[in-house]
């Protein structure tokens, strides 16, 4: 695996790749990252990966500065894998002077659900991804379906932009016990993993009861965000929307997902189900 840590060597390297097929992350990669790079195999010629912790999406009291940040662990998986090139910026290439233009994703889309308890998130992440994008210049990226909002945010921005590029969705890895995997779930302690799959279970409740013909939505929010304030979490959102643009459903809408977020003790787990 090569890598590289300026856009131009990276696009040097990149001439006569064919079609580049490419999984950005910011690290601490676990076997939901690994999925969707072996996902990409299928879809390219020449599988590229990044890895950058972008200050743009974290907001000032989250944990940019205490992200787990493995590279050494990260190589090695990601060479394992098979990805040819990897990217990883420094700040200084990828900012190097304050990012004043920015990509901003529809409010309608950006400030709900994550958006309204991250604000400018998604600003953030549509920004580095269209950088990411520029760089790399891939014909094909995976995103996974484990951040719903970010995959439908990143693909109507393709859409709106032109960007030849195909967003593949990527099917949310979990462990055994239902928790969906994820780099913030290392800082949880014993007993607190113990506990974090409840999110996933109360919102499988959620997807049970409508598959059951349950069609009172915000009964159905409201108790799992009871039964998840009952287990001493602080949940954010349980919200039952439409999968293609996270709107609220009318009466007899089908194509939903259950969203949810919620603190456990100081980590903040997100989880989504499709219906
Ligand atoms: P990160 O959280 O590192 O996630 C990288 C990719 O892995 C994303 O597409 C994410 O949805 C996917 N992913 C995370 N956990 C997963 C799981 N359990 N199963 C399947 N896929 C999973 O998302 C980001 O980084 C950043 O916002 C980024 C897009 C890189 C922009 O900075």
């Amino acid at each position: 695996m090569q890598i590289h840590d300026t856009i131009a060597g990276l696009r040097t390297a990149l001439k006569g790749a064919g079609r580049i097929s490419f999984v950005p992350t910011m690290g601490n990669l676990h076997e939901g990252h690994i999925a969707l790079m072996r996902q990409a195999q299928a879809h390219g010629d020449t599988v590229v990966s990044s890895l950058f912790v972008n200050r743009l999406q974290f907001g000032p009291k989250e944990d940019f500065d205490t992200y787990p940040r493995t590279f050494d662990a990260d190589c090695e998986k990601m060479a394992a894998v098979g990805v040819a090139h990897l990217f990883s910026p420094g700040e200084k290439e990828m900012y190097p002077t304050p990012q004043a233009y920015h990509v901003q994703p529809d409010p309608a889309q950006a400030d709900i659900l994550e958006g309204e308890f991250r604000p400018g998130f998604f600003r953030g992440v549509a920004t580095v991804v269209m950088k990411l994008f520029s760089a790399v210049q891939p014909q094909v990226a995976i995103f996974g379906k484990k951040d719903y909002q970010q995959l439908m945010i990143i693909r109507n921005m393709v859409r709106q932009f032109a960007l030849p590029i195909e967003i593949i969705p990527g099917d949310t890895v979990r462990a055994e016990d239902g928790l969906a995997l994820s780099s913030r779930n290392g800082y949880l302690s014993e007993a607190e993993r113990a506990e974090a799959p409840r999110l996933y279970r109360a919102m499988d409740k959620v997807r049970q009861a409508i598959l059951a013909g349950e069609r009172d939505l915000a009964r159905l929010e409201q108790g799992a965000m009871l039964e998840l304030r009952a287990s001493g979490w602080i949940p954010q959102y349980v919200a039952v929307r439409k999968q293609l643009d996270l709107q609220l459903p009318a009466a007899h809408d089908s194509g939903l997902v259950v969203l949810g977020a919620a603190l456990l003790g100081s980590t903040r787990l997100i989880d989504n189900l499709e219906v």
